[in-house]
């Protein structure tokens, strides 16, 4: 038995108990036999959650990319690593061997260490789902520089706070992108951004959409002809064990976004440990996580962990409506997709128009199916399942977050019986519990609570950037000694994880996480603008949609509103990004408040969502009042 590959449900748990009961041993021996190291490490594991601090393999050296790279390119060089697949259906895939992706990381490293980024710099990428996204990861990974990747989705203003927070010495970008049928001016952005950024020196530039752009002198530099130049060979970083790889920024549910940090070995460790198993990926399967590498689902399971096991990785620059909505299916069919890993979301789009387009395509190929970053509904599961897995390709609903770095609850498929919007057993070395509002551990099954990690596991983010107190006081805070999620959970009779979505103030649109405050910090820069509140409210696509109570100087005429909403939503775009624009907007005189002045979103909540029937008590308000006039003006 290698406890490296679960294959049999008895297996799962033996091999869970020993993960929970001896976690160092377990851990060591996964790490020792898996992984290239150039220096062992003194302790396996150090940890105090009080701190919090947590240290994996402690004293360990290793560069992640000679585990992604630079091994498999005896045994598998000519294999390939990355499967490009572009916006455009015309245009040829392009498979990049585990040969050609050290050439092109290699050159990219030694293009960085030319522009005198150094191992802990911060280099900021924004860019398009284009191979030089992925090269650039692993090209900072390569030299010790920490990225930051951010979703090049977002706007000017979003990209300015997170390359400044950062402190970023440069920025890698294209001269635009390809979406669908649309192209986004991103370098255009990028200088809008760099207007209030002064600590970037070099600005890096991918020719993508071949559009004129501004290049400035000194500062913008095309890569093509400097990476023609560069050597192909560029020595390793040799990293400690818990220096930081990347930061990735996450909202919270107040205040800036949040730079998770996560570390070298451990993040390794584990994103490639979880890809095996919740993919159970074979030699010679081509696997495809249809997410944005702007996002930890696509830093973990498009780049590292998926070549980390020396897999085929699929990376899809487009849309899953262009040219039509068949796009997806055409792919698994012209690749043979085996493992299929997207959001509920994305289901739900494509489940709208129906099945007739989904039974031109062959899918065949297909053998497991996977959701992440919001609850799965029944209907979509249920629909993934009869029409795109036929019955036949288990679904592994999979929970997990920025902040943990990996998969922390999932079925193995093939191996743990799945059960639609079930999450089902945490993963090997998850110590998950739920505790009540009084702080108690919930024993036993049949509950629901709030969802905890009670133990360190290898890729939980070490700190927030810059702001190890924020880190401390928003997940080991509420419970003490554990890591509390922000997420309500249920166990059912036989111990199945269902998780049942946020208790905080962060909303899930479209499987993007969003706070609150951000959005509603934008909205009241508009002159017009007293307050707003913003609520999520159940969506068919989106899962959650937002409605914003927005309270005016002068309510005005009401022919002006619709104006007023463009306007709003244009707001939240520059300051954001298109992802947190508002689907309704009710103007309102008043927001239903407490006695100390906060805004009671639980009320705006049940009326967003057409539950005025049980509203709750709310004579405790300071303006009971304002409800029903509320109610009566809902959209
Ligand atoms: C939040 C984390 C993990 C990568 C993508 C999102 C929600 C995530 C599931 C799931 C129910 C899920 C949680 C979590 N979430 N996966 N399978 N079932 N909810 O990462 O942006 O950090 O968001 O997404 O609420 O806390 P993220």
């Amino acid at each position: 038995m290698s406890n490296y590959h679960i294959k049999h449900l008895e297996e799962y748990f033996q091999v869970y108990r020993k993960s929970v009961n001896q976690p160092e041993a377990f851990w060591e021996e996964i790490a020792e036999e898996n992984f290239m190291w150039r220096k062992k490490w003194n302790a396996v594991l150090d940890w105090d959650f009080s701190k919090p601090s947590v240290q994996w393999f402690r004293g360990a050296k290793l560069n992640i990319t000679e585990n992604c790279i630079d091994r498999h390119l005896l045994t598998r060089g000519d294999q390939t690593a990355i499967l490009f697949e572009p916006n455009n259906p015309n245009e040829p895939a392009e498979p990049i061997s585990y040969k050609q992706l050290s050439v092109r990381v290699n050159k990219f490293a030694n293009v960085l260490k030319s522009k005198g980024i150094q191992k802990g710099d911060r280099v900021c990428i924004y860019l398009p789902m284009i191979p030089e996204l992925s090269v650039a990861l692993l090209a900072c990974a390569r030299i010790g520089a920490i990225h930051s990747v951010v979703f090049a989705g977002f706007s000017a203003t979003a990209l300015a706070t997170r390359i400044n927070d950062s402190d970023c010495k440069m920025i890698i970008t294209s001269d635009g992108a390809f979406r669908g049928n649309k192209t986004i001016d991103l370098k255009g952005i990028v200088d809008e951004a760099l207007d209030r950024c002064t600590c970037v020196e070099s600005v890096l530039v991918v020719k993508r959409i071949e559009s004129e752009i501004q290049m400035k002198s000194g500062r913008d530099f095309w890569i093509a002809p400097l990476l023609e130049k560069a050597s192909d060979t560029c020595q390793i970083e040799i990293m400690d064990a818990e220096d930081p790889l990347f930061i990735l920024y996450t909202s919270g549910s107040t205040g800036m976004p949040k730079g998770m940090v996560h570390s070298t070995a451990g993040y390794m460790v584990y994103s490639a440990y979880t890809f095996k198993n919740t993919f159970q990926y074979t030699e010679n399967d081509v696997y495809w996580c249809t997410a944005d590498i702007g996002w930890i689902t696509g830093h973990s399971y498009i780049v590292y962990g998926p070549l980390a096991n020396g897999a085929t990785t699929l990376m899809f620059e487009g849309v899953p409506s262009y040219p039509d909505f068949g796009r997806f299916w055409e792919i698994v069919q012209k690749h043979k997709v085996n493992q299929f890993y997207t959001a509920p979301t994305a289901i739900r789009a494509l489940a709208k128009h129906g099945t007739e387009l989904v039974n031109t395509y062959d899918l065949s190929s297909l053998k497991v199916l996977g959701s992440v970053g919001e609850p799965i509904n029944e209907e979509a599961w249920h629909w993934y399942n009869d029409n795109i897995g036929k019955r036949n390709s288990p679904i592994v609903d999979t929970w997990w977050q920025t902040e943990t770095g990996g998969i922390m609850i999932t079925p193995i498929p093939y191996v743990t019986p799945t059960k639609p919007t079930y999450a089902t057993l945490p993963f090997i070395g998850i110590q998950a519990c739920l505790m009540d509002e009084n702080g108690q551990e919930l024993k036993g099954n049949q509950v629901e609570g709030r969802l905890c990690i009670k133990f360190p596991w290898p890729s939980i983010a070490r700190t927030i950037w810059g702001n190890h107190q924020r880190y401390k006081e928003t997940y080991f805070s509420a419970y003490e000694h554990k890591y509390f999620t922000g997420d309500g959970a249920l166990r059912d009779e036989v111990g199945y994880y269902r998780i049942t979505g946020r208790v905080d103030d962060v909303i899930i649109v479209s499987g993007h996480n969003l706070g609150t405050a951000p959005i509603e910090d934008a909205i009241n820069e508009h002159p017009a603008v007293v307050e707003s509140a913003i609520v999520g409210f159940p969506h068919y696509v989106k899962g959650s949609a937002l409605y914003g109570y927005v309270i005016l100087k002068d309510t005005g005429e009401s022919r002006k509103h619709d104006n007023l909403r463009k306007e709003i939503n244009q707001i939240i775009t520059e300051h954001i990004g298109p992802i947190a624009k508002l689907d309704k907007i009710q103007f309102t005189d008043g927001l239903p408040k407490t006695r100390s002045g906060k805004i009671m979103r639980r009320i705006l909540r049940k009326i967003a969502a057409n539950e005025m029937e049980n509203i709750g008590d709310i004579s405790t308000l300071l303006n009971p009042e304002v409800v029903q006039s509320i109610i009566d003006n809902k959209l």
